[in-house]
């Protein structure tokens, strides 16, 4: 029988982490080292930000947060990727994990000239009625209505597959690729490894939720296994590689086994 949630000792140690390491966090520090990574990759992270409000004041009648919310950096990345020279030609665009479409939505708004792929499971799969609180007919026929309305355009093209199938359905190359499907192995290696080839030669690949510490994540949606196979293309190839800090909020980035990570896989190193 599961333990009841109010007498798992791991919540009572998780609790004590995060008091101890949000008591030692320095958002100031934080917030600069990231912007040097920003810097350090070419992106202007200011322009980035108020292009980005730009587009979710017109989504959600809200600005970007990760340092009091929740939001995620990979938005303000991907702002920041579609205002640089490259940025600019994008013309395809894949999305692994489409869940709602809200990101498909904010790609569409960025990149005004790309074409969007996005993908997720059929409903006959099992995991798609089994996650993301999509158990229930009710919640689930919910969260259809929302990522059709989110994918009503002529721009975004939806495929309704596992991302296994991906290299025969739809083998790109693609500009640009955000990889936020199953985050366990081993459906993370096949997408990265996917992902890699359908690329551009120029090509840059994005991945959510990634642990660096090999005790992260709950192994039920998220692990260290996204880290180690992107170490491993890394180590194999010229691509360049930088770990973004998800989010400046020291409920979820204090404690280091918890912090996730953004990365950016560049294919072609710059210079
Ligand atoms: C974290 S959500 C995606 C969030 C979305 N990309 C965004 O930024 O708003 C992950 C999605 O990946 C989907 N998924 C999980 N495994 C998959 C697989 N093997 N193939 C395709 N999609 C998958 C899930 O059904 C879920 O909708």
């Amino acid at each position: 029988m599961p333990v009841p949630k109010h007498l798992d000792p791991r919540r009572y140690y998780r609790r004590a982490r995060q008091f101890y390491f949000a008591s030692r966090y320095d958002p100031a520090a934080t917030a600069a080292a990231e912007r040097a990574k920003f810097e350090a990759a070419g992106l202007d992270v200011e322009a980035a930000r108020a292009r980005l409000d730009e587009v979710l004041l017109e989504l959600s009648g809200k600005r970007f947060d990760h340092v009091t919310g929740t939001d995620s950096v990979h938005w303000l990345l991907l702002a920041a990727l579609s205002l640089t020279p490259w940025g600019r030609k994008v013309r395809r665009v894949l999305e692994i994990g489409t869940f709602r479409g809200k990101t498909t939505r904010i790609l569409h708004d960025l990149f005004p000239e790309a074409k969007i792929v996005t993908c997720d499971l059929p409903e006959s799969d099992p995991i798609m009625n089994s996650s993301y609180g999509r158990e229930g007919p009710a919640i689930r026929a919910h969260h259809l209505a929302k990522r059709t309305q989110n994918l009503d355009n002529s721009r975004i093209r939806f495929v309704e597959a596992n991302s296994f199938f991906l290299p025969s359905l739809t083998p790109g190359p693609y500009d640009l690729i955000w990889v936020d499907g199953g985050h366990l192995y081993p459906e993370i290696a096949w997408d990265l490894c996917n992902a890699w080839h359908a690329a551009a030669e120029d090509g840059v690949i994005l991945c959510d939720d990634v642990y660096l510490d090999p005790q992260g994540g709950d192994r039920i949606y998220d692990s260290p296994d996204s880290g180690e196979v992107l170490r491993y293309i890394e180590a194999r190839t010229d691509a360049e590689l930088t770990f973004f800090l998800k989010r400046e909020n020291p409920h979820w980035s204090a404690d280091p086994v918890r912090r996730k990570y953004v990365a950016v896989l560049r294919k072609r190193r710059e210079g």
